[in-house]
């Protein structure tokens, strides 16, 4: 069985209820179909229910008579859920009408019935963009206990199979916070660490990646990753990871024999923990685009709940796996 197949037997056996905010959208209705029909998921669409009833009949779509359908502007709950937002963000000066208008907006509705606990996990973005997707989740669902910073990580299927696992590797963060400081770039790795275990199903071998190896280049980039890789060792004291490490040492065996020998992840990389978000998102799509890999993320990790982002070039089968995968993750397999 394949990994994705894994990840989809694992979401039929313990189904988690997960809430679809672009409800207006074909393609993610046409994923909820398919979800509702394989089993997958317990699936909440918001919009207007008429709206989402006369799409499920013009694209044929049987199953979604059986999804909850939620409109955030007449919901029953919306006096319920403005109470609760105004309780979590009263230190920002938030007031009640302006928790009602933001409820109107599904991308804010749905991460508070994740925060009241009405549904497991959400998947976004097939038509937003990605900040729009995670700031109401910033902002109400917040990250898990002891981490600060939301990061997104993608599985890499190489096409060549002699990198990471059988050619499957993690990289993060490709997709979330611009310039992280060396406590939030140990935290992703050790986020990463535990996605690539859950959702991956690979011990984790992380390579903490820069321009430099082992100290063959001097600047404070260099000491961020350095440093880094040390909090993350501290943070958990049982990961393999080695930093600093260049993209070649890394992963090719007789580079990191030279380049930093003794290290027990040079060569062998299944991880790769990037310094920012320049050189993870250019490096992710340089490989999915030059070296025809399949990336399937960004799975988000470090928050609270998980709520994932969608590419606005997604197709419809990529919704329905990032929906087992978020489903996955819901199980508290994070
Ligand atoms: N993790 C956790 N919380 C965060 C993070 C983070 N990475 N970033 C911001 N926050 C929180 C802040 O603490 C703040 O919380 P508060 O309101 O309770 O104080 C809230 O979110 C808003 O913070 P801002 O700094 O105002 O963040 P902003 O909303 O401007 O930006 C965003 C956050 C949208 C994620 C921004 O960092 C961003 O645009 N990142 C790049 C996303 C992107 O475009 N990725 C590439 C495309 S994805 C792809 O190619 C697959």
């Amino acid at each position: 069985m394949n990994l994705i197949e894994s990840i989809k037997q694992n979401a039929r056996q313990n189904k988690q209820r997960i809430v679809l905010p672009e409800g207006h959208e074909e393609r993610t209705l046409r994923a909820a179909d398919i979800v509702i029909q394989d089993g997958l998921a317990h699936i909440t669409i918001l919009g207007n229910r008429n709206d989402v009833l006369k799409k499920a009949k013009e694209f044929s779509l049987k199953n979604l008579e059986r999804a909850d359908i939620i409109d955030p502007k007449t919901s029953d709950r919306r006096e319920e859920y403005a109470n609760l937002m105004v309780e979590l963000r009263k230190s920002k000066g938030l007031v009640k009408s302006e928790a009602l208008e933001l409820l109107n907006n599904p991308l804010y509705y749905s991460t508070v019935m994740i925060k009241n606990g009405d549904a497991d996990g959400e998947v976004a973005g097939a038509d937003n963009a990605t900040g729009d997707v995670l700031r109401p989740a910033f902002q109400f669902v917040k990250t898990l206990p002891g981490i600060t910073v939301v990061s997104g990580a993608f599985l890499m299927f190489m096409k060549d199979k002699e990198f990471g696992d059988d050619g499957l590797m993690v990289f993060a963060d490709c997709a979330v916070h611009p310039d992280p400081n060396e406590n939030e770039l140990a935290e992703i790795a050790v986020a990463t660490a535990k996605t690539t275990k859950a959702i991956a199903l690979m011990e984790p071998r992380i390579a903490m990646l820069s321009f430099s190896t082992k100290g063959s280049a001097q600047h404070e980039l260099v000491d961020k990753v350095v440093k880094a890789t040390e909090i993350a060792k501290t943070m958990n004291p049982g990961l393999k990871i080695d930093g600093e490490l260049q993209a070649d040492a890394a992963i090719i065996a007789s580079v990191g024999l030279k380049k930093a020998p003794g290290s027990e992840i040079a060569g062998k990389a299944n991880v790769l923990i990037f310094p920012n978000l320049e050189s993870g998102n250019i490096a992710y799509k340089l490989v999915q685009r030059l070296a025809h890999a399949e990336a399937i993320g960004p799975v988000l990790q470090g928050m609270a709940a998980p709520i994932n982002d969608l590419s606005r070039g997604c197709s419809v089968n990529d919704i329905v796996d990032l929906i087992a995968i978020t489903a996955n993750q819901a199980m508290g397999k994070e």
